[in-house]
C-alpha cells in the first residue's frame, strides 16, 4: 500500500511573527484568500494523502474548526443565494480524514513529530510543516515524487530540498550530499541553521519529508539543543550516522517554498499570492505599479 498519511505539526509558538500570533495560530494567518494551513492540506490532498494527523496545541483550536463541515454556514449561504461563497467552502468536503493529537509542551519540531508515534505506529508517513506552502497557490507535486522515491529506492527517509542563497543558510536545516547535480540525492549529513562557513552545501530542507518509523527511534536517541528543543534535523543526522538510506528530492526550479514563519517571508508570500490572485491579481499589479510610480515621483 502506498503512503497516504501525513503528520502536520502546527503546535509551534510562532514567536517570530508576534504580535500576529498572540491569540491566533501562525498556521491560520491569511495568505491571499486562504489560511496557510488550508494550502498545506490542499497540496497534500492533491498528492494522494487521505489521512492527516495534526500535531496541535493550546490556542490552536481554530485549525480543527477550519476543517469542520459548518452546516449552519452552508445553510445560511444557500438560503441567501450566495452560491459563490458556497463554492469557497468546497475544501471542507475534500476526501480527507482528520486526526488530532496535542503536543503539550513546545519542545521543538522533532518532539512534535515524536508525538505522532503512538498513533502512526509502524507505518511510513509524510511530514508536512503547517507553516510552509510549497509552490505558488500550493501547486506542487513534490510529495508524490518523494513517496515514489521512498518506495522505489527502499529509503528510510526522503527529504525535499531547495537551494538557498549562501547568506541564508543560517535560517534552515542544510544537508550534505554526494553529488548535488543529480535529481535524487544521497544525503550524507544534516545540520540545523549552520553558519555560512559550517554549511556543507546550499541545499535547505524544504518543509516536506517522508519517514519510515525508524525516525522515532532516531528522535528518542537525539539530544536536545542548547534551548532544550528536540530538532528534527538532528534526528535525521542520527539516522544517517546509523547507516540509514536518506535521500533528497529537489523542488523543481519553478517551484518555491513559502515559509510564513518570519515577517520577511510572510510579506513576500502574501504579496506574490495576491499579485497572482485569479480575480484580483491584475488589479493588484496595477495598484502596486501606480503606488511605486507615485513614490518614485515624490523622491
Ligand atoms: P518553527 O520551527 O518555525 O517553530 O516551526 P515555531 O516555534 O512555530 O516558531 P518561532 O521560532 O516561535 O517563531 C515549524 C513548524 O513546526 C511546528 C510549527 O507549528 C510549524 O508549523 N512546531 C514547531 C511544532 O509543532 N512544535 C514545536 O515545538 C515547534
Amino acid at each position: 500500500m502506498t503512503i497516504n498519511i501525513a503528520i502536520v505539526p502546527v503546535a509551534g509558538l510562532g514567536t517570530s511573527v508576534l504580535p500576529l500570533t498572540k491569540s491566533q495560530p501562525k498556521e491560520m494567518l491569511a495568505v491571499g484568500r486562504k489560511p496557510v494551513v488550508q494550502y498545506v492540506v490542499e497540496e497534500l490532498a492533491s498528492n494522494g494523502i487521505e489521512r492527516i494527523l495534526f500535531i496541535t496545541a493550546q490556542g490552536k483550536s481554530s485549525i480543527a474548526a477550519h476543517f469542520d463541515i459548518d452546516e449552519n454556514l452552508i445553510q445560511y449561504l444557500r438560503e441567501t443565494g450566495r452560491e459563490t461563497n458556497l463554492s469557497e467552502l468546497a475544501f471542507e468536503r475534500q476526501d480527507i480524514e482528520y486526526f488530532y493529537t496535542r503536543q503539550r509542551r513546545q519542545l521543538g519540531l522533532g518532539h512534535a513529530v515524536l508525538c505522532a508515534e503512538p498513533l502512526i505506529g509502524k507505518e511510513p508517513a509524510v511530514v508536512a510543516l503547517g507553516d510552509s506552502i510549497i509552490g505558488r497557490h500550493a501547486s506542487s507535486s513534490i510529495v508524490s515524487r518523494m513517496i515514489d522515491t521512498f518506495e522505489t529506492e527502499k529509503a528510510d527517509a526522503v527529504i525535499a530540498l531547495e537551494p538557498v542563497a549562501p547568506r541564508d543558510v543560517d535560517q534552515y536545516g542544510i544537508v550534505a550530499v554526494n553529488d548535488p547535480s543529480l535529481d535524487c540525492l544521497q544525503i550524507t549529513g544534516a545540520i540545523e541553521k549552520p553558519t555560512t562557513s559550517e554549511a556543507p552545501s546550499n541545499l535547505s530542507i524544504a518543509a516536506r519529508y517522508v519517514f519510515s518509523p525508524a525516525i522515532y527511534d532516531a528522535l528518542e536517541n537525539t539530544t536536545t539543543d542548547r534551548n532544550g528543543n528536540l530538532q528534527l534535523t538532528d534526528a535525521i543526522s542520527n539516522l544517517i550516522d546509523q547507516g540509514a538510506n536518506v535521500l533528497g528530492v529537489k523542488l523543481s526550479p519553478d517551484v518555491k517554498r513559502y515559509d510564513i514563519g518570519n515577517f520577511d517571508s510572510y510579506f513576500k508570500t502574501f504579496l506574490e499570492f495576491t499579485l497572482t490572485d485569479p480575480e484580483f491579481g491584475i488589479e493588484m499589479q496595477s495598484y502596486v505599479r501606480d503606488y511605486l510610480g507615485q513614490q518614485a515621483e515624490q523622491k
